[in-house]
């Protein structure tokens, strides 16, 4: 492990004012997206989508690095050039999901496991050289008072799993994205996000410690604390932010570079105005806020593009627009009203 290296590329992907796309989708999770959209789940699609954002002008101004899929980071461009040599030329660090998705914890009631650890290491080694920097393993985890989940259990089995991830990408000289969920689901309230949000901490640092994984190598991209969707006593935006902010004081290590949220199926507006509060009430933390969102950055351009290539230079515009807005929330200038300069465009 080179801890030099790893620490500048965990600061460059939380570096002011930048953030990572998310757009490593499955083949399955993808396909629930352009099936919105109308548009086939063929290769071709999903990298003439992929290369509409990855080419959107002036992209590295916001975004620090981008997350692929195993197909994506193989994939070339139209004109023949590997989709991961754009990035590179922009100064778009590349990274890697490497998790294979949930399966059913045995001995739960019905909580998820994270797979993906049997042959990691080799894996690993070829994503470096086909040019990822950072990798990403996203754990899932439920709320459901009645039934104390997420239990103990799935939050020692999902952390270790974690734990074991994140130790390996640093073995091979890659910057572990450490991601454990919180769902949305369900219609608790913001303390019982909160509560939940401490107990996975807690027991994922607990488990990086363990397997000696080094602080400054690495970005956790958690859930914010918000209310679940269905919740009937809703809670603001501020609230939302300084709970997070909270929850992150008591059980992050100063030691790590930055904190890189996930959207989780927020609205853009909310999960710009959630961080963006976050940085502006907070503005003397020990680690970065930024974002790493999926959905709240490719709404909009996705739907904007339609699969028609006459609409990719709009759908850039929306997909900038989208990472300009939480550009700003990284740095504590996101403002509600800004909201309306595309719509009026
Ligand atoms: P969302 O921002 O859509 O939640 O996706 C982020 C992500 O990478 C989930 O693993």
């Amino acid at each position: 492990m080179n801890l030099k290296d790893l620490n500048q590329i965990a600061k460059a992907m939380v570096a002011p004012g930048k953030g990572i796309l998310a757009a490593d989708e499955s083949t399955g999770t993808i396909e629930k997206r352009l099936s919105s959209i109308n548009v086939p789940n063929t290769e071709e699609n999903r990298r003439d989508y992929r290369e509409m954002l990855f080419t959107a002008p002036e992209a590295e101004k916001y975004i620090s690095g981008v997350i692929l899929y195993d197909e994506t980071i193989r994939q070339k461009a139209k004109d023949g050039t590997p989709l991961v040599e754009i990035l590179k030329k922009r100064g778009i660090v590349p990274g890697i999901k490497v998790d294979k998705g949930t399966q059913d914890l045995p001995g739960s009631q019905g909580e998820k496991i994270t797979e993906g650890l049997d042959g990691l290491r080799k894996r690993l080694v070829e994503y470096y050289g086909l040019g990822a920097r950072f990798a990403k393993w996203r754990a899932v985890l439920n709320i459901d008072a009645a039934s104390g989940k997420p239990s103990r259990q799935a939050l020692v089995a999902n952390a270790e799993a974690l734990a074991r991830y994140a130790a390996l990408c640093q073995a091979e000289n890659i910057v572990p994205i450490v991601e454990p969920e919180i769902l949305m689901d369900g219609d608790h309230d913001i303390a019982t996000s909160y509560a939940a949000t401490e107990r996975t901490l807690h027991t994922v640092f607990e488990q990086l410690a363990l397997h000696n994984v080094a602080f400054e190598g690495m970005v956790l991209k958690p859930n914010m604390v918000i209310h679940g969707e269905s919740c009937k006593s809703p809670a603001g935006i501020e609230a939302c932010a300084d709970a997070t902010v909270q929850v992150l004081l008591r059980c992050v290590p100063a030691a790590v570079p930055g904190i890189a949220f996930l959207s989780g199926g927020q609205s853009d507006e909310h999960a710009s105005a959630h961080l963006g509060a976050m940085n502006a009430r907070h503005p003397n933390l020990p680690w970065k806020l930024t974002f790493s969102y999926g959905r709240a950055l490719q709404a909009l351009p996705l739907k904007l593009w339609a699969g028609k290539a006459e609409n990719v230079a709009n759908a850039q515009k929306g997909f900038i627009f989208r990472a300009r807005l939480n550009s700003l929330a990284a740095t504590g200038q996101y403002d509600a009203k800004l909201e309306q300069e595309f719509k009026a465009a």
